[in-house]
Parts: C-alpha cells; sequence; structure tokens
C-alpha cells in the first residue's frame, strides 16, 4: 500500500484533504489518523485479486479494531478474522456478520466458544487437541456442530522479526506439522464438531512470495494425506501476514501477492477449493499516521532528543520490536536539520519513537509518524497513567472523531480504595 493518501500539499503534510495541522489543532495531538480512502484502496486490491476466484479476505481486527476501520470494511462486504470474544463483539458492532468470521487463537475460553457459536462464526481455526476437546463440549452443550479448522505449523521460516514469526516449530502456535494427520483423525471422531478446512499462518511483516509457496505447498501434501483418511477440506486459510513499506522495503504487491498464491493452488490442483486470506498490516497500516507535537528540544553530551508527547504508550511497536517508523514534521520548513532521538515522556529508556532521524524542527512544531494503522492504537497503554490517545478517521474533506480522547478520570473509574 502505498503513502499517498499522506501526501504535502504547499509544504503542508494532508490526509486525503484535510490539514494534519488543523486536524491537530481541533483534536489535540497525539492523535491517530486514519484515512478511509487508503483503507478502500487496500481492500479493493485485496478483493479485485478475488474476483472470479473461490476466495475470500477476511481482515485481522488485531491490527485495527476501531468500529469505524471495521464498519468501513463490513460495508465493503469484508469477512473479518479474530482472536477473542472482545473482538466478535467489535465486529458485531461495526455491522460485520458472524457468518463471514473466523476465530483465530491459541487459548480460546469457553465462554468465547459459546458466544461465537451461539452468534454463528463461519469456523473455527483450532490450534491443539485441548482445544478441540473444549469445543466439542461446549458444541455439545449447545447442541450443535461447530465448524472446525486445525492451525498446521507449515515450519518455515517467514525470514521476519522472530516476535512475529509464527510458523516455526519452536513457536506455540499450530499443530505440529507430524501430528497433523492424527489429530483431523481425532477431529472428525467428535460428535459436534464439522471439519471443513484447514489454515496456517506463518508470521507478519513478510515481504516476500515465497515464504508462503513454501507454506501452501506442504499444507497442500498435507490436505491430499488428510482426505486420503476420509476427512473432507473445503477451504484452505493461508493466515495473514504480507508486510508494507516502512521504510525501504519493497513487498509485492496486494494483488500480486493473492494472484500468485491463488495460481499456485489452482496449479497443484486444488483450485476447487475455497481459499481464504486474513490480512491485517497490508490493510490498515499505511492508511494510518500518529501526529505527535514536539514538546522540547534537548541537546545531549553524545545525542539531541526531541521530546514529543506521543510515547511507547501510543506506539509500542518501536520499543517491543525495535520498529522503524518514518517520522516526518508536518509543516516543511526552512530550518537547520539535526539529527536526534525523537522520544516520548514515559519514564523508561525503552520510550523511543524513532532513533537518529535527521528533522528539522522547533518545539512546538508538528511531526507525523507514519505507517502507524497497523498494530498502533491497539497496542496502545494507560502507562503512566496516560490518556490514549484520540482517533479521527478522514474521508474527502471531512474528519470524523472515531474514538473519544481518553480522560484522566476515565483511567481510575473502575478503581477502589478500601473500606476505612
Ligand atoms: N491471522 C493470524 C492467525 C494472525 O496471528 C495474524 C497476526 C494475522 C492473521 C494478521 O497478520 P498481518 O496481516 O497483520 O501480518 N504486533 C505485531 C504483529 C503481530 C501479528 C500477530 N498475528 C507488530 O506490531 O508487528
Amino acid at each position: 500500500m502505498t503513502r499517498s493518501a499522506f501526501d504535502y500539499v504547499d509544504g503542508v503534510l494532508h490526509a486525503e484533504g484535510v490539514s494534519a495541522v488543523s486536524l491537530a489543532e481541533q483534536f489535540g495531538t497525539p492523535l491517530y489518523v486514519y484515512s478511509r480512502a487508503a483503507l478502500t484502496d487496500a481492500w479493493n486490491a485485496y478483493a479485485g485479486a478475488c474476483v472470479g476466484r473461490r476466495a475470500s479476505v477476511h481482515v485481522a481486527v488485531k491490527a485495527n479494531s476501531n468500529l469505524a476501520v471495521l464498519n468501513v470494511f463490513a460495508r465493503l462486504g469484508a469477512g473479518f478474522d479474530i482472536v477473542s470474544g472482545g473482538e466478535l463483539a467489535r465486529v458485531l458492532a461495526a455491522g460485520g456478520k458472524a457468518e463471514n468470521t473466523v476465530f483465530s487463537g491459541v487459548g480460546k475460553h469457553a465462554d468465547e466458544m459459546r458466544d461465537a457459536l451461539a452468534a454463528g462464526v463461519k469456523c473455527f481455526n483450532v490450534e491443539s487437541i485441548p482445544e478441540l476437546d473444549r469445543l466439542n463440549a461446549v458444541a455439545a452443550e449447545m447442541g450443535k456442530k461447530a465448524p472446525v479448522s486445525l492451525r498446521v505449523n507449515p515450519d518455515v521460516d517467514a525470514k521476519t522479526h522472530p516476535y512475529i514469526s509464527t510458523g516455526l516449530k519452536s513457536n506455540k502456535f499450530g499443530v505440529a506439522f507430524e501430528d497433523a494427520r492424527a489429530t483431523y483423525q481425532a477431529a472428525a471422531a467428535m460428535a459436534n464438531l464439522d471439519v471443513i478446512g484447514i489454515d496456517c499462518h506463518i508470521g507478519s511483516q513478510i515481504t516476500e512470495v515465497a515464504p508462503y509457496l513454501d507454506a501452501v505447498d506442504k499444507v497442500l501434501e498435507l490436505v491430499e494425506q488428510i482426505e486420503q483418511d476420509g476427512v473432507k477440506i473445503r477451504h484452505i486459510d493461508v493466515g495473514g501476514g504480507l508486510g508494507i513499506t516502512y521504510d525501504d522495503e519493497t513487498p509485492p504487491e496486494i494483488g500480486e501477492f493473492v494472484r500468485t498464491v491463488l495460481d499456485r493452488i489452482e496449479a497443484r490442483g486444488h483450485g476447487h477449493r475455497e481459499v481464504y486470506f486474513e490480512p491485517g498490516r497490508s490493510l490498515v497500516g499505511n492508511a494510518g499516521v500518529l501526529l505527535t507535537r514536539v514538546e522540547f528540544l534537548k541537546p545531549g553530551a553524545e545525542k539531541n532528543f526531541a521530546i514529543v508527547d506521543a510515547a511507547m504508550t501510543d506506539l509500542a511497536r518501536p520499543a517491543m520490536y525495535e520498529a522503524y517508523h518514518a517520522i516526518d514534521p508536518v509543516v516543511e520548513r526552512n530550518l537547520p536539520a539535526h539529527v536526534y532521538d525523537v522520544v516520548g515522556p514515559v519514564c523508561e529508556s525503552g520510550d523511543w519513537l524513532g532513533r537518529e532521524r535527521l528533522l528539522a524542527v522547533e518545539p512546538g512544531d508538528l511531526l507525523a509518524i507514519r505507517s502507524a494503522g497497523a498494530y498502533g492504537f491497539v497496542m496502545s497503554s494507560n502507562y503512566n497513567t496516560r490518556p490514549r490517545a484520540a482517533e479521527v478517521m478522514v474521508d474527502g474533506t471531512q474528519a470524523h472523531v472515531v474514538r473519544a480522547r481518553e480522560e484522566v478520570r476515565q483511567l481510575f473509574a473502575g478503581e477502589t480504595i478500601l473500606p476505612a
């Protein structure tokens, strides 16, 4: 996805047709800003490549679960991929349909299974025999049959950050490849399960197609064996994970990625099966920026710091994964540029947003932290009793607050002191 929804007009960064300066003035900072057009374009790239194919796209809610974001996708006919009862509630509140929703995750609670079964989700992506047992028991209690797919672990190296690589043997995810056939047999023997598919997810921020094709090849091999054993597989869920450009990465175009995966599945003689995709980052990542204001410039013996009003509490990715996010001044200025570490006000050395960035800024200036639409707000916290940022969605020349800025009193509203 390009960053074109966020571009300069006469030296001022705009979100679609709205100046980022006016957004910051109107709504304050730190401020998440999303572009409806960018969300729509990314969705259309996936959906367009699926036209005429047996394929469907399920938005990974975890990447950005704001109701307005989910609703933009729901209006476009999206399916959803959830990992909790909370995410199911959001999908339903945003106008998504349970029957287009798949439920992933390694540790589903019985209550979450019950709610998802009652709502009528499309499929449970199950990761272990104890989870099969639990789902079978819940379904029996409710007099229902739960639709099930097993997440298998194809043991391929997605060549991404170890914290976001999930398809290796050493990860906690999925059923080990060599146990898959036996696990399918176990699932098929459970009276209240209806085995319908297979799924995998090899990691996130993957910028090449090759690891996907490796995973697909291994999964198809398994599908053939499982069917020989008498269990029918109707769909193959290839997971999410296509990467985006944060810096100089060059992932394939979404459409090219989708077509390459579908072509491989067809070429291997499995074109009659439905293929599911579960993208998150590539749908929302470059559809959002985080606006922040420079509080102080602090020259140091070894480093200069630009202390801003956003922090690791707003965008955790740099602190957690040493992730790179481009940082640009909102107003292009004719000042001497200096190298700064862009850091937040939180009392942790890990509270940084960008390191060694050449910036022409003064205190009070606004900065835009790019590519913040995925795993940004959703991973934010209230550490240091910091209210979470507001979220705004721009649609053409209109800006809509889609989540109000938190207020401090909300943060301890549920707390009580001991009786006197
Ligand atoms: N499906 C499953 C089962 C997943 O676990 C994930 C992401 C996705 C789909 C969506 O993957 P995507 O298309 O967004 O790569 N917080 C980390 C990323 C964690 C991804 C976890 N799973 C980050 O900020 O980079």
